[in-house]
This record gives structure tokens, sequence and C-alpha cells, in this order.
């Protein structure tokens, strides 16, 4: 049932904050250290990687590209995120030296699962991180991560991607702490700052619904809307577009920031929205250079930032505030308002919200 909210997606959303804490918290043995039962690989296995893949489609490949980020840190090898259905027709070499991580909310979706199947046939280690307990992807699997998010009705994801993007923190730290790249202090550090990110996507979710809404009535009328970021921002982005593209059919694109002047800034006109996400410290004054030449060409410029940088006030139509975590953290904060604009500008517009046309919850077809 919706509980008293108008949509799943909605419901969704605000489930977040206990979707991650029951992902987080049911892993910590007595010592506050994480525990995977579900996952066998061992500390020589580990070892003996050279390379990783990360395979998904839609949202899932999204937060595979986070997971990237997260573990080639962790790993110190060289980590690829690829979509399902070109991964599966790559011919990629793969041999038991490869661990491939498999990402599916509801663990059925067909390019997704032959890849798993295509990969596994070369020897490759399957780890999947999935929602389902006993979907394909999780019985096919050698080592499985579940995300505890429940079950997700809606068609748009939203909390099966931020825990899947708690899965690969979380992998990261395991992995981490196995193979010796983490000292015991940064685990414990990293591990603490994961576990205070609940109460801050609560105050984000709450903080984002206004602000969502006055920019859900700005843009429901625009043909097309860019989202801006560099590096994880962009990762954020590309999420962000999907999830407006998917329930408002606008069309959104994802860029990433520094890209413009390479030829899509030709697409700026008087008054084009732009949504530009900076979070990512190393990068923050590129992107606002990036957002001052949007501007300068008419853009409508509304930012996404942390609470610190006031100054992007100044070269922004709108922003919208979010709680501050180190860089790496930032993208389960950054995804919220861009989940609540889409909702509310799908709402706006009068759409089906949790089943938005010509799309399936799980796509079992290729
Ligand atoms: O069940 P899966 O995670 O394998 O689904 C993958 C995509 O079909 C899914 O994430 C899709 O992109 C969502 N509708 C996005 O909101």
């Amino acid at each position: 049932s919706k509980e008293g909210f108008d949509h799943f997606m909605l419901k969704e959303i605000y489930q977040q904050p206990e979707a991650i804490q029951h992902t987080i918290e049911r892993r910590l043995d007595d010592e506050g250290y994480i525990q995977l039962d579900d996952i066998q690989l061992s500390k020589l296995e580990l070892n003996a990687i050279r390379k990783v893949y990360i395979v998904a489609c839609g949202t899932a490949y999204h937060a595979g590209l986070v997971g990237k980020h997260i573990l080639e840190k962790a790993l110190q090898v060289d980590v690829n995120a690829e979509i399902g259905s070109e991964f599966r027709y790559n011919d990629q070499f793969i041999d038991d030296k490869t661990l491939v991580i498999i990402v599916s909310q509801s663990g059925e979706t067909a390019d997704t699962l032959a890849s798993l199947r295509e990969a596994k046939s070369k020897g490759a280690r399957i780890l999947s991180i999935t929602n389902v307990v006993g979907s394909s992807v999780a019985r096919e699997s050698d080592d499985i991560f579940y995300t505890w998010a429940g079950p997700e009705i809606a068609v748009a994801s939203t909390k099966a991607y931020t825990t899947q993007l708690v899965a690969f923190y979380m992998l990261g730290l395991y992995f981490g702490r196995l193979k010796g790249t983490l000292s015991d202090q940064l685990y414990k550090q990293h591990l603490n700052e994961l576990q205070s990110i609940t109460k801050q996507v609560e105050r984000t979710i709450n903080n984002c619904i206004e602000p969502a809404k006055v920019i859900a009535e700005k843009i429901k009328d625009s043909h097309s809307l860019f989202y801006l970021g560099r590096g994880l921002d962009y990762t954020s982005a590309l999420e962000a577009s999907l999830k407006l593209k998917e329930l408002s059919y606008i069309h959104a694109e994802a860029f990433a920031a520094g890209e413009l002047k390479h030829g899509t800034i030709a697409l700026i006109e008087e008054g084009t929205p732009v949504i530009a996400i900076a979070t990512q410290t190393k990068t923050y004054d590129k992107t606002i250079s990036n957002i001052k030449s949007v501007k300068a060409r008419g853009a409508y410029v509304i930012g996404i930032t942390t609470t610190d940088n006031e100054d992007i006030e100044q070269v922004c139509d709108k922003t919208i505030y979010i709680a501050k975590k180190s860089d790496l953290f930032m993208p389960i904060l950054s995804v919220i308002a861009p989940q609540l604009i889409a909702y509310y500008t799908s709402l706006a517009k009068g759409n089906d919200v949790d089943k938005p046309r010509n799309l399936a919850k799980s796509v079992t077809v290729e």
C-alpha cells in the first residue's frame, strides 16, 4: 500500500533513510566491522583479481559508475562499468582473474542476466548486488550483496539506487580491509561517514521538497533541459536526467561540464534550463566557470551544491543546498533533489508517475 502517500515513488523516496540504514546496520558485527555472509571471496582470491567489470542497465548502471570510483580506490585494479546490452556482445577479455559485479534491483533484467552468463562461461567470478532474494541473478552468482531496500514498486528507481550505492561503499570498505589497502583508521572513518548519511538523507529530502515543486513548475513546459556535473557529479547528472526523462518526458541530457565547449554549448538558448550539480570540491571552481559560460548564453541555471558553497548564488538563478560529506560520499545526497524534481514535474504534467508510458518495472526482454 502507499501508506498515505499519493504515489509509490514518493513513498519510496521517503523510505530511503530507512532502506539505507537497514542495508548498513544488518551487516555490522559486534566490533563494528562489516560482515558479508553471502560473500565467500577469500583474501587469496581477491588478491588474484586483475580486473573488474561492473555490468548493469539503466539506473543500476549509474550506480555502477559510482561503484567504479569506489572500487578502484579500494582494490587498486582497473574497474570498468558497462551497460548490459553492450557488454554481452562486446567480447571483452575475461578470464578467471576477472571479477564481474552485476547490479540489478529486480535480478531479472534480460541483458544483465545474459551478461552474467557470458562472463561466467569465460571463467569470471560473479558477484551480484540485487534487491530480490532468490532472483535469477542471485541464484546464478558466486557471491551476493543484497540491498535491503524492501520492495520497489514505482517504475522509476529511487531507493534501490541509493542502496546500491551503499552496497558499493560497503564492498569498498570490506575489500579494502581484506586486501590491506585501507588502514583501520581510515576504514572506521569512512564507515562512520557512511552511517551518518542516514540522517542527512532524511534532512535532504525534507529540504528539497519545496524547491523541487518550484522547479517543476518552472521547467514543466520546457522541451529540453540539461544536467551538468564533473566526476561523481556527472554520474549523478546521468541518473538525474534519466529520472527526468522517464517521468516527465522532457528531453533531458547529462553533460560532463568540461565537454560543453566541444559542441554541446551550441544547444543553449535564452531560457534553456540547466541544472548544475556542484558538490565535488576538487572540481568546484571549474564547474562554476562552466555555469558562467551557459549563463552568458541565456541559460536559466539551477545549482545543486553543499551548504558551504553560498558563492554559487552569484552565478545561478536558483540554488538547492544539500548536506556536506567528503566527495566520495556525495552521490547519495546529490541524487535526491533530482528524484524530487522528476517526481513533481511528472505530477505537474499530469503523467502517470508510478507507471510512465512505454516502460516496465522489470525488463525481461532484450
Ligand atoms: O531491475 P534492474 O535494476 O536490473 O533494472 C534496470 C533498469 O531497467 C532500471 O534501473 C530502469 O532504468 C529504471 N526504470 C530507472 O528508473
